[in-house]
């Protein structure tokens, strides 16, 4: 099974990117979320250009997926009653980017059965909206359509879904959990803190742990939000390999940009085969012409 994941896309999407993937061998593509820009518009647009995609899609919301910038300056201000105004009109946005999404399904806390031949996997989306850290963002559009209360809550909903599958399991969020470092440029590290810090989510750690105790069959997890490149060090590596499972974070951001003068479009390649996992950097031109594959700095080793 190939899958394509789709970093944050923060407008870096045009129909060179739908034409590639519509004429690939991919066998479904993963959005980890994030569609417009810092002001929080074109949204919609952006996902209009992703329904011209016809392969089978998943698209998992981040954090930058809402009603507006304020609503976003709330929670990084932490203020409850003023996330609760401004969220207002989240439910209504979901539902017109569900729509302007077309084909591709809107998922979270929700399981997806990708087929490709004989290979059959089931997809888990995690908690919708994660903005990172230890604090439930969007809380209180959490509640209200997924009866989400806390970290506990969102972690115990996780692993229902988990639990639920029959097949190997890949696990698609917006970030990854915590346990893979807390440098400024770990996997999911936190860079905009002195003190720099694991900014992991800990309800996604907390079900892939018991997930493990109780021997569900988790391949990894996709997601992205902490954009790759950090300021002033090397940027974080996209794929690691802990306890046997693969954590790729595909937020190469801008995802569309210049290499030796020639524009490319990033995205990450996985290749699922019976339980072994491969990945790959991949950069395409606007032709749809590969320029440059690259393998994780850490061997696969399953
Ligand atoms: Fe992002
Ligand atoms: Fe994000």
């Amino acid at each position: 099974m190939r899958l394509a994941i789709i970093g944050d896309i923060h407008k870096a999407w045009d129909d060179a990117d739908a034409a590639y993937f519509n004429a690939s061998d991919y066998d479904a593509l993963l959005f980890v979320g994030d569609l417009p820009g810092r002001t929080h518009r074109g949204t919609l647009d952006v996902a209009r250009g992703m329904s011209a995609v016809n392969k089978p899609a998943l698209f998992l919301p981040g954090n930058h997926d809402g009603v507006s910038m304020m609503q976003l300056l709330a929670e990084l201000q932490q203020n409850r009653s003023r996330i609760e105004k401004k969220s207002r009109g989240q439910e209504q946005l979901c539902a017109e980017l569900d729509a302007a999404l077309g084909a591709i399904r809107m998922c979270g806390y929700s399981r997806h059965t990708l087929t490709s031949g004989s290979t059959v996997i089931d997809v888990v989306a995690a908690r919708p909206h994660s903005m990172g850290g230890d604090r439930l963002a969007y809380a209180p559009y959490l509640e209200r359509t997924f009866g989400i209360g806390s970290m506990a809550d969102s972690a115990a909903r996780i692993l229902d879904c988990i639990r639920a599958c029959e097949n190997p399991i890949l696990i698609l969020a917006h970030n990854g959990p915590t346990g893979l470092g807390g440098e400024r440029n770990s996997i999911w590290g936190c860079d905009f803190r002195k003190e720099a810090g694991d900014f992991g989510d800990p309800d996604l750690r907390m079900a892939l742990d018991q997930a493990r105790v109780e021997n569900c069959p988790v391949l990894g997890v996709v997601a992205g939000h902490m954009h790759l490149h950090v300021r002033g060090l090397p940027d974080r590596d996209w794929c690691v390999r802990q306890d046997n499972l693969t954590f790729v974070n595909a937020a190469r951001v801008p995802r569309i940009f210049k290499l030796e003068g020639e524009r490319v479009h990033h995205h990450i390649r996985m290749t699922i085969q019976a339980e072994s996992v491969q990945v790959a950097e991949v950069l395409i031109s606007d032709a749809g012409r590969v320029i440059r594959e690259s393998a994780p700095a850490q061997p696969m080793n399953n």
